[in-house]
């Protein structure tokens, strides 16, 4: 899997926050997208949970109320895109090298994860994804959000920052 983060356009934004531009390479598309970030944090909603299904892709089959609203996207625009929809350009790819690499050979993952949210802006999660094993047969994977530790997000903050300089450095 290949990575390129790359800041190229800073502008100002209504309410003091900023606009970065980012061209990202994603797993599973030859070409670069262009997304767009903000500092605006979406609070993960107190005793609720995330929920989202993916067929053997990663690709989305089903989308929780409570993914559907704090995503910003429609569940039309989610059901039917990858998951990456929501990767975060401060997310290391070596978390998600790990993720895939935990659930193909059929274990559960769990961890932190910053997510893109339609307007830019983000939400931090502690994620749990399980591979859907049926009858020995794999019929995709299921995500279970919960809201996640704030100690532990300024914990793991300047690691994952860490592990993003160490991979655009051999980007
Ligand atoms: C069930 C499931 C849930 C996932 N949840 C997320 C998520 O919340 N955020 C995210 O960025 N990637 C998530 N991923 C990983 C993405 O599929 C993808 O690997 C990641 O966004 C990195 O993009 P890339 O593989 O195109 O580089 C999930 C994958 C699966 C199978």
């Amino acid at each position: 899997m290949v990575s390129i983060h790359d800041e190229k356009l800073k502008v100002p934004y209504p309410g003091g926050s900023e606009v970065v531009e980012h061209i990202q390479q994603y797993h599973d598309d030859p070409g670069e997208r262009i997304i767009y970030t903000t500092d605006k944090e979406h609070m993960f909603p107190e005793g609720a949970l995330i929920v989202s299904r993916t067929d053997s892709n990663g690709i989305i089959t089903h989308a929780n109320d409570v993914f559907v609203e704090i995503s910003g996207w429609s569940r039309e625009e989610l059901i039917g895109a990858p998951h990456s929809i929501l990767r975060h350009p401060d997310m290391p790819q070596a978390a998600f090298a790990d993720l895939w690499a935990t659930i193909r050979r059929g274990e559960p993952w769990v961890g932190y994860v910053k997510n893109l949210c339609k307007d830019g802006g983000f939400y931090w999660v502690y994620a749990s994804v399980l591979p859907n094993i049926r009858k020995g047969k794999l019929l995709g994977y299921s995500s279970i959000r919960r809201k996640p530790c704030r100690d532990k997000i300024r914990e793991l903050e300047p690691v994952y920052a860490a592990m993003l300089a160490e991979e655009k450095s051999h980007a």
